[in-house]
């Protein structure tokens, strides 16, 4: 019996643009939902952008336009992505739609009704310029711990220290400037512990796996809190009913956006969508998401969903993180790789598909992109193997057989034909089902190599020479066998019997590869005609091919090289990373000089940090930081540059007048609270001692390069 399903992928922030780390949950959502489809099962598919919160509410500012035009804006760059990676979303919505605040409002009434919902008053830090509550994410201070400026509020990056918000010294708003305040205000809680023997129950039967349920039933065990679904205004989302000024934290309709997307689908037919979203749908619910939002989708949904009166999930689908090169995304690497610029390279998408399926079981674990093995791995899987297999056969059908398939083929072909079909096809659709897709592919993979060992064996070239030249052999093949026949006949058959085997392994590997290559798979079916879309479990035969047309091309390692080149943001200040800024572009003498802020620095990467000889012009303490000097250094030819440096402890600032010192030149100016710090200076320390300032031997002059 076909199944009803309705699968949505996690929403991306209408904040910038999509990478290939998001590609990963989309490509593998969308080749589920194609393989479900070709098993004829009913298959809805829906995403949205995820438009509501304060981050986007101020890039939308900064941008100097309304949110409203701001996240339009990024709502088509996203859909044209996703469309180029053949993810085929059957609807893309944005959660700042009327569907989404109708039911966003009505799963909130509902919560409310049955008692869900409290409120009392909270104090948070507030920013007194900007006239708004931050976010942890928005206040900034020295580290209680070693004093190093400008850390967030959750944990140092030079000495590592974890800490809250309020710990902080000196702290400021990232907005304004501004030092916050603490303020009262009345917030809106669901209060999902009431809740927690319903979500138990739910996680006991839900489809997960079985390590984020385990993680799910840890936070569990520890017991469910109330959850903070209000914010104050400014805030860009929906105001909460009944509440003004009060509007649902983004987390709130963000889920809901499923719902919203879905019926803006179907049209915002009621009983049409009762029948997905309603406590008695029999519908399925599989949700695909990264492992960083399990507690949203694993927790606090459920039990929004059973609050309010709907249906909950069937399943979660959980991927990992994306790797590339074996570390975590760059952009001083040139690894941090937008997934346009991976279009805009000249790179086939589908190529990514495959390479991600290969590499997704059905785990949670993180996956690596290795650039060699990417290029090396789709040039002789899809090249190489699957689109070789007809590239040297099909054009010896057309042109001895007018591209018919033979109708009949001996015992022994069929025999050997025969055991491509049947049991290793269901093997492979079991590992789709399962999304353990690198099995599938891996199955579908020894298939082909079988093919080609047995191309190998048979020569069809070899046969057509024969034709061509009238002869009947003997020749050797390259695997060592004596070929010879009795009849001119007997050659045409045995051409005609194996590039048809051959083109029907074709056949069975093409449908195997449709979830992951639907536009390669698409080409095929122009070659492989009406027979395209035949059953794989026994072969077919008889049918006509149309002429070939190459299918495939490599991929040039010189498009990688472009790829990279285009990603590789310089440290160089116009080209500054815009948003959580390098990890040691604070001004800080104290930290350890790995400017560009991760562990395997490479060569490249080193040259790209400008480092200078700086004479201290001028050094003096700032007010209201304890740790910092405010220093004027001197660059020769290059000018003069202001750097803050959190190494008063151990130097009074009449003592550093004059004194040369080393400078990271090219670091992205920064606004601090204090003024713009344009670089900073080196130091070496440890726990033991520190900071001391590096300084050059006697002789060096201002603005010199040091390398
Ligand atoms: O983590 C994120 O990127 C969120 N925008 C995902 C939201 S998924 C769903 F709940 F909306
Ligand atoms: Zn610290």
């Amino acid at each position: 019996m076909s199944r009803r399903i309705l699968v949505t992928n996690a929403l991306p922030y209408a904040n910038g643009p999509l990478h290939l780390g998001h590609m990963v949950g989309y490509i593998q959502a969308d080749i589920w939902v194609r393989f479900q489809r070709m098993c004829g099962n009913d298959v809805t598919y829906v995403c949205a952008d995820d438009a509501h919160g304060t981050p986007i509410m101020l890039a939308a500012e900064k941008a100097g336009v309304a949110p409203e035009a701001f996240i339009a804006d990024v709502k088509a760059a996203h859909a044209a992505d996703f469309a180029a990676f053949g993810v085929a979303f059957d609807h893309y919505h944005s959660t700042h739609s009327d569907e989404n605040r109708r039911l966003a409002e009505s799963i909130y009434r509902n919560l409310k009704a049955n008692g869900y919902i409290a409120s009392r008053f909270i104090e948070q830090a507030y920013d007194p310029v900007k006239e708004m509550f931050l976010p942890d994410r928005y206040i900034k201070g020295e580290c209680p711990k070693c004093g190093t400026a400008d850390q967030y509020g959750d944990n140092c990056e030079n000495c590592g220290a974890t800490y809250g918000p309020t710990d902080l010294r000196n702290p400021f708003s990232v907005v304004s400037g501004a030092t916050p305040v603490l303020k009262a205000s009345e917030h809106y809680f669901f209060e999902l512990s009431k809740l927690q023997a319903e979500v138990e129950q739910w996680l006991d039967a839900a489809d997960v796996h079985s390590s984020v349920k385990a993680k799910l039933r840890e936070w569990l065990d520890g017991g469910l809190k109330d959850w903070d679904i209000s914010r104050d205004a400014p805030y860009f989302g929906f105001e909460i009913p009944d509440a003004p000024g009060k509007y649902f934290y983004v987390w709130l309709d963000a889920p809901i956006g499923y719902f919203a997307s879905l019926s803006a689908l179907l049209g915002n037919d009621q009983a049409k969508l009762g029948q997905f979203i309603g406590p008695e749908s029999t519908a399925e619910m599989w949700h695909f998401i990264g492992k960083d939002i399990i507690n949203f989708h694993g927790l606090f949904w459920p039990a929004m969903l059973k609050g309010a009166g709907h249906r909950q999930p069937t399943g979660l689908s959980v991927n990992g993180y994306l790797t590339v090169n074996g570390a975590k995304m760059s952009k001083s690497r040139g690894t941090f790789i937008k997934a346009r610029t991976f279009l805009d390279a000249g790179l086939n998408p589908e190529y990514l598909r495959y390479y991600f399926a290969a590499k997704l079981s059905d785990g949670v674990d993180d996956l690596d992109l290795n650039l060699d093995d990417f290029v090396a791995r789709v040039n002789s899987d899809i090249v190489g193997k699957y689109v070789n297999i007809a590239s040297r056969c099909a054009p010896f059908l057309n042109k001895y057989f007018a591209g018919q398939l033979s109708a009949r083929l001996s015992p022994a072909t069929a025999e050997a034909l025969g055991a491509y079909f049947g049991a290793r096809p269901d093997a492979v659709f079991k590992a789709y089902a399962r999304r353990d897709y690198a099995e599938a592919l891996r199955q579908t993979m020894a298939l082909a190599d079988a093919a080609n060992q047995w191309i190998q064996d048979v020569e069809p070239w070899s046969l057509a020479k024969l034709i061509e030249q009238g002869g009947l052999g003997p020749f050797r093949t390259k695997t060592g066998r004596e070929v010879a026949f009795g009849s001119a006949d007997a050659v045409r058959t045995a051409l005609h019997e194996a590039t048809t085997a051959f083109i029907e392994i074709f056949r069975l590997l093409t449908v195997l590869l449709t979830p992951v290559l639907p536009n390669l798979a698409a080409k095929a079916a122009q070659f492989l005609g009406d027979a395209a879309g035949r059953a794989v479990d026994a072969p077919q035969l008889g049918y006509t091919v149309r002429a070939f047309e190459p299918l495939a091309t490599r991929i040039d390692p010189a498009q990688i090289k472009a790829m990279i080149a285009a990603s590789t943001e310089s440290l160089a200040p116009s080209e500054a990373p815009k948003a959580k800024p390098a990890k040691a572009a604070a001004a800080a003498a104290a930290a350890a000089p790995t400017a560009a802020g991760d562990t395997h620095a490479s060569i490249e990467d080193f040259a790209r940090i400008d480092l200078r000889i700086a004479r201290i012009e001028h050094a003096e303490s700032v007010d209201g930081a304890d740790k910092l000097l405010r220093l004027q250094l001197d660059l020769g030819p290059l000018g003069k540059r202001q750097v803050f440096a959190g190494i008063k402890s151990a130097y009074p600032a009449e003592r550093l007048i004059g004194r040369l010192t080393v400078m990271v030149a090219n670091l992205a100016p920064r606004k601090m609270r204090f003024g713009l710090s344009e670089g900073m200076v080196l130091a070496a320390s440890n726990d033991d001692g520190g900071p001391f300032l590096l300084a050059p031997d006697d002789g060096a002059q201002p603005g010199m390069k040091v390398k």
